[in-house]
């Protein structure tokens, strides 16, 4: 047998026969790392040609009648919907997430539901049978359709699954696996590569649901080529908030459901908890009275309105420059309000510190939130409560012009069933509003307007 060396980068899936500092395809740096390289035999070569076995019959889309492909439920209501309703059958999903964020706790839960009516086998190159059961009993797991192995040799993996013939397949995690073929350690390119090749072609034509687990690297990226997320179905990216008791999952890619939405969890001592209310979760202070420097938003989250808080403080500063912070915010977006509510109402900023930040430690971008920071800045700045029913929810631009954000139908909606009495907003349609009969709403045209009303 040849043996060739490349410099794979571990990034980008780039090969090289020189080494260098820098992959000249992706740019990354110190990405580049020896790989022998087999010379592939001609059946290798034949067997990488395809992923799949499709049928090879030509259709004509028109004739092709859609094929509506059930789906199998969760139980993890957050988890469910995130998917678009349900698994699909043969459905391949990557889920990537750091060291110890909840990965296979999750895995074991989505097992634990699933293995109520399909088999499940659960390998794991991480931990020991005696790991596994352990957190099994944590998360009271009944574990009578759920089949163990340790094993990260991908041939074997392949033989106990023709031999489990299993509905559900668990892989944790991707990095662990080899290909004995292969000569490059476990977690490279080739490695990764490799063996998610070998998984897609197994499971894909049997119809088995594959979950692969995935370590992300410091920059929170996947560990390895993207060429995998190419290969799957779906990514999820299990994230934190600072408060590391919340656990986001998003979708990156999903080819049966929409990638807008995101899952809410909660780490328990018996595991994760969907958190349905998401609405309610975020906001800190209570709702009784008036605040200075307070401000409520509903931002959307894919298509789901999420109650935001939104807190700011203006005081002097004691620093020949004065200090802008924005937590959950982005700072550039609030420099640029900071800088329309100096030029357009007059508001003195320039001697002031201003921090703002979103409460309940979430990081949104929806320039819903520009009113609400405007509100809260204007309020902490001239010491002017903002009373605790009203909610804030549009853009500003840089003339200072108040503007439609999307859904702002769906975000009224939700405004007025958390008990909103008055929404401030740009101005909006008869249909829109039409729902609205227990709230208010006052239109506004430019961030003046908003000053005014803030009176
Ligand atoms: P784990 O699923 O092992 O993370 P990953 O596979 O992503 O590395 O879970 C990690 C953390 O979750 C661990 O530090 C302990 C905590 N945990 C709980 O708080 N409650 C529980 O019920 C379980 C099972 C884990
Ligand atoms: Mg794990």
């Amino acid at each position: 047998m040849k043996f060739k060396t490349v410099f794979a980068c571990q990034k980008c899936g780039y090969e090289s026969p020189k080494w260098a500092g820098k992959c000249p395809e992706c740019g990354e740096w110190n990405t580049l790392v020896e790989e022998v390289k087999q010379q592939e035999s001609k059946k290798a070569a034949q067997r990488t040609r395809s992923f799949t076995e499709f049928s090879s019959e030509i259709v004509k889309l028109a004739d092709s009648k859609a094929v509506k492909e059930p789906r199998i439920q969760t139980h993890i209501s957050e988890f469910d919907r995130l998917l678009g309703g349900g698994l699909v059958k043969g459905q391949l999903s990557l889920l990537a997430g750091a060291p110890g964020i909840g990965k296979s706790t999750l895995m074991l839960q989505v097992a634990a539901e699933l293995s109520k009516t399909l088999k499940v086998l659960y390998i794991s190159g991480e931990e020991s049978i005696g790991q596994i059961s352990g957190r099994a009993q944590r998360l009271k797991v009944n574990g009578d359709n759920i089949f163990l192995l340790c094993e990260t040799d991908i041939q074997k993996i392949v033989e106990s699954v023709e031999q489990v013939n299993p509905e559900v397949l668990i892989l944790d995690s991707i990095q662990t696996v080899y290909h004995p073929e292969f000569t490059s350690s476990a977690g490279t390119v080739a490695q990764v590569r490799e063996c998610t090749s070998e998984l897609v072609r197994l499971c894909k034509p049997k119809g088995i649901i594959t979950f692969v687990l995935g370590h992300v690297t410091k920059d929170g990226e996947l560990a390895g080529p993207k060429i995998l997320e190419h290969m799957v179905d779906c990514v999820l990216y299990f994230d934190t908030e600072k408060d590391n008791v919340l656990r986001l999952l998003r979708p990156h890619k999903n080819r049966f459901g929409s990638t807008g939405e995101i899952g809410l969890f909660k780490m328990t001592g018996h595991g994760l908890e969907s958190v349905e209310n998401a609405s309610e979760y975020f906001a800190q202070t209570s709702r009784d009275s008036a605040m200075k420097g307070r401000a409520y938003s509903l931002a959307l989250e894919g298509s789901r309105p999420i109650l935001t808080e939104v807190q700011a403080l203006v005081s002097p500063t004691r620093y020949p420059f004065p200090r802008r912070v924005a937590t959950g915010v982005d700072l550039n977006r609030c420099l640029m309000l900071f800088a329309a509510l100096e030029k357009h109402i007059g508001l003195s900023l320039d001697n002031k510190d201003i921090f703002v930040s979103l409460a309940g430690g979430v990081k949104l971008k929806d320039p819903a939130l520009d009113l609400a920071v405007c509100a809260a800045v204007i309020s902490s700045c001239k010491e002017i409560p903002v009373a605790p029913d009203c909610v804030f929810m549009a853009e500003v631009g840089i003339l200072g012009q108040v503007a439609k954000v999307p859904l702002i139908d769906r975000r009224l909606e939700e405004a007025q069933r958390l008990g909103f009495k008055k929404g401030f907003s740009a101005s909006v349609t008869k249909g829109e509003k039409q729902k609205l009969s227990a709230m208010s709403l006052v239109e506004l045209a430019d961030l003046n307007a908003l000053a005014l009303k803030l009176r």
